[in-house]
């Protein structure tokens, strides 16, 4: 794959370590569930390091008053890409757990491998937040292009995309169709199926998560 200003891909033991759990069939729902939770966390510290609003506090330590700065209030909107994503949205809680969330209701269609919408809510007021779409499979890339359109066509200015799994044909397309906006991914995989499975992957993020076949 080409190198992109806007891509991310995280090179971590940790993280590495985690996703080999993630991966393995033999892995069951609850484990699966928290190990999502789990990377996410770990991917939102570091993808969060710059972007997020910032205020100075004065601080009264017990020997002097010092300044620091503390991260504003509301400031983060999460919209995780229906259902998958639902299962990273602690994962970024755990670390603000202030965030308000929106939903973005998504379905890839098995034949076409389109995504279609069948579903939209979002916070009053997110145009002016930094919005943290999360899905954990980005395969074709077609439902993270049209989320961030979508986005996009809401007002919405700072869109950072995070997912577990990323296939080179997905990745390589979010990070043309939207310069913008910098994609993390934890594990870049090989390639996709002819069913538009990521390879070697994990399978469906969906069904693990949620115990559906
Ligand atoms: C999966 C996944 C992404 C999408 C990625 O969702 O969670 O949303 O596929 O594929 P793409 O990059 O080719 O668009 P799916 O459509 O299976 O829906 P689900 O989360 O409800 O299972
Ligand atoms: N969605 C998934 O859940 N897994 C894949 O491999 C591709 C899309």
């Amino acid at each position: 794959m080409k190198n992109y200003d806007n891509v991310i891909i995280f090179d971590h033991p940790l993280i590495h370590h985690k996703v080999a759990i993630l991966r393995d069939e033999r892995t069951s729902m609850k484990e699966f569930r928290e190990l999502v939770e789990e990377i996410t966390t770990l991917m939102t510290y570091e993808s969060l390091k710059d972007g997020v609003l910032t205020t100075e506090v004065e601080v009264k330590t017990p020997l002097e008053t010092c300044k620091q700065t503390m991260v504003a209030d509301n400031s983060v909107v999460i919209v995780p890409i229906l259902r998958a994503g639902l299962g990273m949205v602690n994962g970024v809680h755990v670390l603000f757990p202030s965030a308000k969330v929106g939903h973005i209701g998504m379905y890839r269609n098995e034949e076409t491998l389109k995504p279609e919408t069948y579903y939209c809510k979002l916070p009053e007021g997110i145009e002016e937040k930094l919005v943290l779409l999360v899905d954990p499979m980005l395969a074709t890339g077609g439902s993270a292009c049209d989320a961030i359109q979508l986005l996009k066509e809401k007002g919405c200015k700072h869109i950072k995309f995070m997912a577990i799994i990323g296939a080179p044909e997905g990745v390589s397309k979010v990070a043309e169709e939207h310069p913008d906006v910098n994609i993390y991914v934890s594990t870049l995989d090989r390639c996709l199926n002819e069913n538009g499975y990521i390879l070697p992957g994990l399978g469906d993020a969906g069904d693990r998560l949620f115990g559906t076949k």
